[in-house]
């Protein structure tokens, strides 16, 4: 079942007319191992049938086909620096800096199947006690509402549970559910997931100290990539951080970041807040 070049083309526009994602010449490949077990699973034989269905405009099936196309690739504590980052420099700066309203807003843009979200949770309930009286808030959003779905359950396999996840945390947070882990409701209740498409107009948020938005531009145009970080200037308070993946940065697309170096994470922050800090460090030398 190959796919033909007016279908690639035709998915090719709808997924990126939809969610931003780019497929390049090539990536055929892609589509065609994304979409064959997905007409199967929807009755078409092959995937020109399930074409036909979808040129019809089935707003169903043209969601799931877009889902499909998603990457919702994840693991707890992906590439662990950004979370050392926010464990010994981002956090308690930000503790400081928020006694008085003892408030914390952490966006996760692209949170997937929920892992991103809850190692952060973990860490800061290991971590940061003093949290315990403060307003803290969790606010996860996706494209996928099948990742969304997954993520609301909170429920891993074992294999998702080998990837990345200290056994401390294992032991104190999950508890065994079948062949599946369960998170705990003192970790899953503290995150809100939404859909949210970042390529389209975003709804009323509120402002955020932390921005987590990692490993969903490497999807998207330069154009898109512009837009999304002009947005979340404006949606990050003007001391917040702003965490990519590591293949992502804003140089080049955004020159009111700057980029901070914790260690061996990168994160980025406000031209004006990096300023502040950079004098306030000259202050303290
Ligand atoms: C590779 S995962 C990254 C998950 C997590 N942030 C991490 O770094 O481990 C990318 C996620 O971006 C989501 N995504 C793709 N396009 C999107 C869009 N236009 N708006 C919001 N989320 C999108 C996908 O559904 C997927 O779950």
């Amino acid at each position: 079942m190959s796919i033909s070049p007016q279908d690639f083309d035709y998915v090719r526009s709808l997924v990126c007319d939809q969610a931003g994602i780019v497929l390049e010449n090539g990536k055929e490949y892609l589509v065609e191992s994304r979409l064959v077990p997905l007409a199967k699973r929807h009755g078409y034989d092959s995937i020109d049938t399930l074409l036909v269905a979808l040129r019809r405009a089935d707003a169903t099936l043209r969601r799931t086909v877009v889902e499909a196309m998603t990457t919702n690739e994840t693991t707890f504590f992906r590439d662990i620096e950004p979370f050392e980052a926010l464990r010994k420099h981002v956090v308690p700066e930000l503790l400081a800096a928020r006694s008085a309203s003892r408030e914390l807003r952490i966006w996760y843009g692209a949170s997937s199947t929920g892992q991103e979200p809850y190692s952060v949770v973990m860490m800061l309930l290991q971590h940061f006690p003093q949290l315990a009286n403060w307003n803290v808030t969790h606010h996860a959003t996706d494209i996928s509402l099948e990742v969304l779905e997954r993520a609301r359950q909170g429920k891993y396999n074992q294999i998702e549970m080998n990837r990345g996840l200290p056994v401390a945390y294992l032991v104190k947070y999950f508890e065994k559910c079948g062949l599946e882990w369960q998170l705990k409701p003192v970790v899953r209740d503290k995150v809100r997931f939404e859909q949210m498409n970042l390529v389209k107009p975003w709804p009323a948020l509120p402002v955020f100290d932390i921005v987590m938005l990692r490993n969903v531009m490497i999807y998207f145009d330069i154009e898109a990539k512009k837009q999304i970080l002009g947005k979340i200037r404006r949606q990050l308070r003007p001391d917040g951080y702003l965490f990519l993946g590591g293949a992502e940065t804003t140089m080049g697309l955004d020159d009111s970041f700057r980029r901070m170096q914790f260690d061996r994470a990168g994160c980025y922050r406000t031209s004006e807040a990096a300023a502040g800090l950079s004098m306030a460090t000259r202050g303290a030398a």
